[in-house]
């Protein structure tokens, strides 16, 4: 019989680690990863049969949950039509219309197919636009695996970052300013120092990778202030938050919140491409104007805005546009949220969780933490059996503490209860 162990022993002879992304290695929590065979629905079955509900969603893509009969029309009809043709599409037309439509902060928009590609992209592209190296990111904050964003804080204040992995050099590293996340007195220090040369400010607006951390609004506030005074652009990184907290992202919920706001470069990723490798980035035409075949920033992709990803992400975007879509979605997630504080108050458990849209977060903590420090002082043993409880339960949770949770317009109110259940028992 296939087991998980099996596969992952195989798989660990032949792919490092025995995945294609470190993460889904379960390295984290311990154990053995879960070898997928199919989803359905708010659903992923695993290669021994067994069913979880899926809080997932492929790290966030999966907003209508898996199969959506509309989005799977759309893909089989552009297979059938080819894979890639490496010309132009009306596709790609449809899809950067449809995401401008929904993003008024932006004017055109370049199809990539990875979030990586996509941020890495986009910092060039502000060099490019303002010819200035430095930029600043957040600790805690991922923006994919691009070498300058590979990047942890040095000692002290506003002190240049240090590379996170290896076979990152000094040199890559060295125009990358590290910052603590929602701390204005050090986001103002770093712009009184390095003002004049920095390119770009890149930050992800509610952090789904340490779990779920929003930028206060004083923070934003001061960030979109300080770009402006200094000429330098502010990107926001939604690959995670994109069409997944709301129909208009974050920024539409930050725009609420602080008059005027505006992001001066966006990227998505995941909910766009409902699956499929694709992702973007986008902003006003005068910036956009510096990319290639235009301007002097070079960009390109074999694959870019390829045909069948095009459809997937087009289908999925018309669904999400539904009457009531993000209404119910939200609700629904909310609903979970509140009952897993609910629970864990019935068993005198610290905990506090955050959501928006279909996006969730919950830390075993008595308040919701502002940056990456708090956030790590989780009592990760804790974490992992909670983890380890819920998926024997076939509840299917981020396999890391510092990871966001999705719902999707999947799953059922049944689901929802069965996974309050399952976190009644787990944290008994
Ligand atoms: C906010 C954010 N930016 C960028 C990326 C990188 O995207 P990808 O994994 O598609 O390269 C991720 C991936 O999780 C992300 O969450």
């Amino acid at each position: 019989m296939v087991t998980n162990s099996l596969l992952f022993e195989r798989a660990a002879r032949v792919i490092p680690g025995g995945v294609n992304s470190p993460v889904r290695a379960f390295r984290a929590v311990g154990g053995t990863p879960r070898f997928i065979a199919r989803g359905e629905g708010a659903y992923i079955v695993d290669a021994e049969g067994k069913r979880y509900v899926d809080y997932i969603g492929s790290w966030g893509p999966m907003i209508l949950g898996h199969g959506h009969p509309a989005v799977l029309e759309a893909v089989m009809k552009a297979a059938t039509e080819g894979f890639s043709f490496g010309a132009p599409t009306e596709r790609e037309i449809e899809l950067a219309e449809e995401i401008l439509k929904l993003v008024p902060s932006m004017e055109q928009v370049r199809l990539v197919s990875s979030g990586t590609e996509a941020t890495m992209s986009a910092i060039r592209l502000a060099r490019g636009a303002t010819g200035r190296p430095k930029f600043i990111k957040f600790e805690g904050c991922y923006h994919g695996h691009t070498d300058a964003l590979l990047v942890k804080a040095g000692s002290g204040l506003a002190t240049f970052g240090h590379p996170t992995s290896a076979g990152v050099t000094p040199g890559a590293a060295a125009d990358t300013v590290v910052l603590e996340y929602n701390n204005v007195e050090q986001l103002e220090a770093a712009f009184a120092e390095h003002g004049p040369q920095l390119a770009c400010v890149i930050i992800e607006p509610i952090a789904g990778n340490m779990n779920f951390v929003r930028a206060s609004v004083p923070f934003m506030t001061a960030l979109r202030r300080l770009c402006t005074q200094h000429g330098a652009l502010l990107v926001l990184d939604e690959v995670m938050t994109g069409f997944r907290v709301a129909l208009g992202s974050a920024q539409s919920h930050y725009a609420k919140l602080i008059p005027g706001f505006a992001p001066d470069i966006s990227v998505f990723g995941k909910v766009i491409g409902g699956g499929m490798p694709l992702a973007a980035f986008g902003a006003k035409r005068d910036v956009m104007q510096h990319l290639a075949p235009l301007g002097g920033v070079y960009q390109a992709g074999t694959l870019s805005g390829n045909p069948v990803a095009t459809a997937c992400g087009l289908a999925t975007l018309r669904e999400i546009q539904k009457p009531g879509f993000f209404e119910s979605l939200s609700a629904k997630t909310r609903q979970l949220v509140d009952g897993l504080q609910a629970v864990a108050a019935e068993n005198g458990v610290p905990f506090s969780a955050d959501c928006e849209g279909g996006m969730f977060g919950f830390f075993l903590l008595p308040e919701l933490p502002q940056n990456y420090t708090t956030v790590m002082t989780t009592d990760k043993e804790r974490f992992n059996r909670f983890f380890h409880a819920m998926l024997d339960a076939g509840i299917y949770l981020a396999p890391a503490l510092y990871e966001a949770g999705f719902v999707s317009a999947a799953h059922s109110q049944a689901d929802i209860e069965a996974t309050l259940a399952a976190a009644r028992t787990a944290l008994r």
